[in-house]
């Protein structure tokens, strides 16, 4: 199509203006310096990881980014690379405050930046986010049932706002609720505030419903090949397999989400809701740790739209990377803890979320 040439055609051009970047690149000793002389908590403020993890993940992407046939050899080590990204990504810092700080150039620095959020994406992807395997799902369901006492619960979903520059074209899409240009996130985690599910990049305008339905996630669940189909009965009723989400999204067998407010709801429902509220809070805490860490995503992304998308889903990447190593990170206020109690505006096709609910709430209640 048209856009993807022009996009081609933008890339090109960027990859010329890296390479003669890098003909005559700025000697840098700044690497050497933070290698030797940083310790633990230096470490821990700059690259939110240890030692140990960014080593490692040098290591993950170095077959990457040492490849011969990307056009340009960058004369810059794969740790200074990866150095340069993660500051990027952990502060949002100007460009050209980061080449100063790195003693390069400034598309220098835009250019390893891209090509190392590329290279996460790439490599990492597969590896840290995916759908769970059997054996994970019994640990995850296990872990809700241990913690907030729900069963058959495989994840909590949401979607939460980045803030972006107002794009060139269709910025109105863009534009959202809350008057600030913004894409969407849309993301499942585990009990353990891990990403096993991402849907980056639609415009802020749209409902998280619609995120959703537009979703492989929601593909998945509608044709069957989401989950296993473990079934555990209770009240007469199969339940299925299912994520947790609120208000806004649509009751469905592998969504379940609270009771409508304002209904005159009977005990047993406003507990069910409680506990509901309770188990989703781990999808709330996961968006605050993720920008927290990476900042980037805290404040305005200045990134251009074509590649804020990257950046977003190499940040889930990194959560998950410094989560699965057992990182430790204080949480902040999550910044995003607004729910939305605006009821779902999809309708749903015709299942048996009700009386799947139902049994759950009766459950509950014995
Ligand atoms: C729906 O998804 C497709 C690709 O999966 C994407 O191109 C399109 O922009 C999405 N639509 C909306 C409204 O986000
Ligand atoms: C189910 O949906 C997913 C995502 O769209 C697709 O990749 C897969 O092939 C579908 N499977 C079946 C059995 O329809």
């Amino acid at each position: 199509s048209a856009e993807r040439n022009r996009e081609l055609l933008l890339m090109f051009l960027y990859f010329c203006l890296c390479r003669t970047i890098w003909v005559q690149p700025r000697p840098s000793t700044w690497w050497a310096a933070v290698s030797s002389s940083w310790d633990k908590v230096d470490w821990k403020e700059n690259f939110r990881m240890t030692k140990t993890s960014f080593l490692h993940l040098c290591d993950i992407l170095r077959p990457r980014l040492t490849r011969q046939h990307t056009n340009f050899r960058s004369p810059l080590s794969v740790e200074l690379r990866v150095a340069i990204c993660l500051w990027r990504l952990a502060t949002n810092l100007e460009y050209r405050a980061i080449s100063r700080l790195f003693g390069i150039g400034t598309s220098t620095a835009c250019c390893v930046t891209q090509q190392v959020v590329t290279a996460i994406n790439v490599v990492m992807k597969p590896l840290y986010i995916k759908a769970p395997s059997e054996a994970e799902l019994k640990v995850i369901v296990q872990g809700f049932r241990d913690r907030w006492a729900l069963p058959q619960v495989a994840g909590a979903i949401d979607g939460t706002h980045i803030s972006i520059m107002a794009p060139d074209e269709n910025p109105v899409d863009y534009y959202n609720r809350k008057n600030v240009y913004s894409v969407i996130l849309q993301g499942v985690v585990d009990n353990k505030m891990k990403f096993w599910d991402v849907n980056v990049g639609c415009p802020g305008k749209v409902s998280d419903a619609r995120v959703l339905v537009n979703s492989s996630l929601y593909s998945r669940g509608e044709n069957g090949t989401l989950f296993p189909g473990w079934i555990e009965r209770l009240n007469n009723v199969d339940i299925p397999l299912h994520i947790l989400g609120d208000a806004a999204y649509p009751l469905l067998p592998w969504l379940v989400k609270p009771f409508p407010e304002g209904n005159g709801l009977t005990q047993p429902q406003v507990n069910f809701n409680y506990r509901l509220s309770q188990a989703r809070m781990t999808v709330g805490r996961a968006f605050g740790r993720l920008r927290g860490r990476w900042r980037c995503l805290l404040k305005r992304c200045d990134a251009h739209i074509s590649f804020v998308s990257h950046i977003i889903s190499a940040c889930c990447i990194l959560h998950n990377y410094c989560e699965t190593a057992n990182e430790e990170w204080v949480d902040e206020e999550p910044a995003d803890n607004v729910d939305d109690f605006a009821d779902s505006e999809i309708d749903p096709p015709a299942n048996n979320g009700e009386q799947i609910r139902d049994a759950l709430c009766a459950y509950l209640a014995q």
